[in-house]
């Protein structure tokens, strides 16, 4: 019988929970009112001969580096963050190698470290999801090869200092380190370039969150020319399709669009963070587009209740140190002021509110 390898077989199937989303979509980080116009417009214009060709990712990569202010030879477009991270994985682990991830965090770091067959070594949080500088360097070994981070974090939103991860990449000269940085946009700290002092440094982009083209799937990864010369041969010529690579210049062309986009989410996060204080509500603060919140036992009957009003939120009880939170995505303003509304509603209605709050 046909058996796939060891490694495959153990994982365990990942299905996200993406059945059966109609209503307000504030359960997977996107962008809750969509791409540029102008990206729009440029997607009605596509004809059969842009989509008989094979796709030319090289021109666009020079566009996306010019705008990273990168090299192209440092830059490599992506299928999505996803296929960056399998990248790395299929790069730089053997079976006997150890790969360093801080939890809770996103869920395909593991997923594709371990079907290399690597052993993963996952490093809980510090309090309220600090970053464990500390507890990182006592585990890397020889045998440390890839360490991954998002920055921010998702799905707690916590931070790391550039320092602190510049001294992670000094601690383990021998492994990848993968700064990913999904998030960039609503925090706006980065560590791009640095690989010219630390070459063991990656950083990767997407333009699934603030951009709003989760469904096109690009993501960027730059790293030092040298290595992604190398990962750049682990990856197929035509893993971006040619309505993606059409459409990138266009979403960098429209700043103004992203910029107007992101400021609200950043104020969306500021009022949702003030009326979680106000009513009580454990929440941690957030460098991202969502916000993770502690409900404790209401958590399920809190998310029906949004589901409801037509509202989606994340359940995030199954990650490490998240029994009871539920991970909420900000949105331009309309979407806002409808979340704050429904949520006002749904806690007063599940109890969870102390007499004292006034609604
Ligand atoms: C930290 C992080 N990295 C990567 C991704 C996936 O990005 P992409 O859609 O580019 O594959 C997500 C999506 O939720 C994420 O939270």
């Amino acid at each position: 019988m046909l058996r796939a390898r060891e490694a495959v077989r153990n994982l365990p199937t990942y299905h996200p929970p993406l059945g059966g989303r109609t209503g307000l979509r504030l359960d997977f980080n996107e962008n809750t009112v969509g791409c540029s116009p102008r990206v729009l417009e440029k997607l009605r214009r596509i004809d059969f001969e842009d989509l008989a060709r094979y796709p030319e990712r090289e021109p666009v990569e020079a566009v996306v580096a010019s705008h990273l202010g990168v090299q192209a030879e440092e830059l490599l477009l992506t299928n999505g963050v996803d296929e960056a991270i399998h990248l790395l994985c299929e790069s730089y682990l053997e079976p006997s190698d150890e790969v360093c991830v801080v939890i809770p965090t996103f869920s395909m770091y593991e997923i594709f470290a371990k079907a290399t067959g690597a052993r993963v070594v996952s490093i809980p949080a510090e309090e309220n999801f600090a970053f464990p500088l500390q507890s990182i360097r006592q585990k890397i070994t020889p045998a440390t090869r890839l360490i991954v981070i998002a920055n921010p974090n998702n799905p707690t939103g916590a931070a790391a200092g550039v320092d602190d991860l510049q001294t992670v990449a000094e601690s383990a000269p021998n492994a990848a380190l993968l700064i990913d940085e999904a998030y960039f946009e609503f925090h706006g700290e980065t560590l791009l370039r640095e690989w010219t002092n630390r070459p063991n440094i990656f950083v990767a982009r997407t333009f699934s969150k603030a951009y709003g083209l989760a469904g096109l799937r690009v993501g960027i990864l730059c790293g030092h020319r040298e290595q992604m010369e190398t990962v750049r041969r682990a990856a197929s010529p035509y893993n971006v399709n040619s309505v993606a690579l059409t459409c990138l210049p266009e979403a960098l062309a429209e700043g103004e669009y992203l910029r107007g986009y992101v400021q609200q989410v950043l104020e969306g996060r500021a009022r949702l963070q003030t009326e979680l204080e106000r009513l009580g509500i454990h929440y941690w603060p957030s460098r991202a587009n969502f916000v993770l919140m502690r409900l404790g036992d209401l958590n399920s009957v809190f998310s029906r209740g949004m589901r409801e009003r037509g509202i989606l939120v994340r359940d995030r009880s199954r990650d490490y140190g998240c029994q009871g939170c539920v991970r909420i995505t900000l949105g331009s303003t309309k979407h806002t002021d409808r979340l704050l509304d429904a949520l006002r509603d749904v806690l007063k209605e599940i109890g969870a509110l102390t007499q004292e709050v006034r609604l």
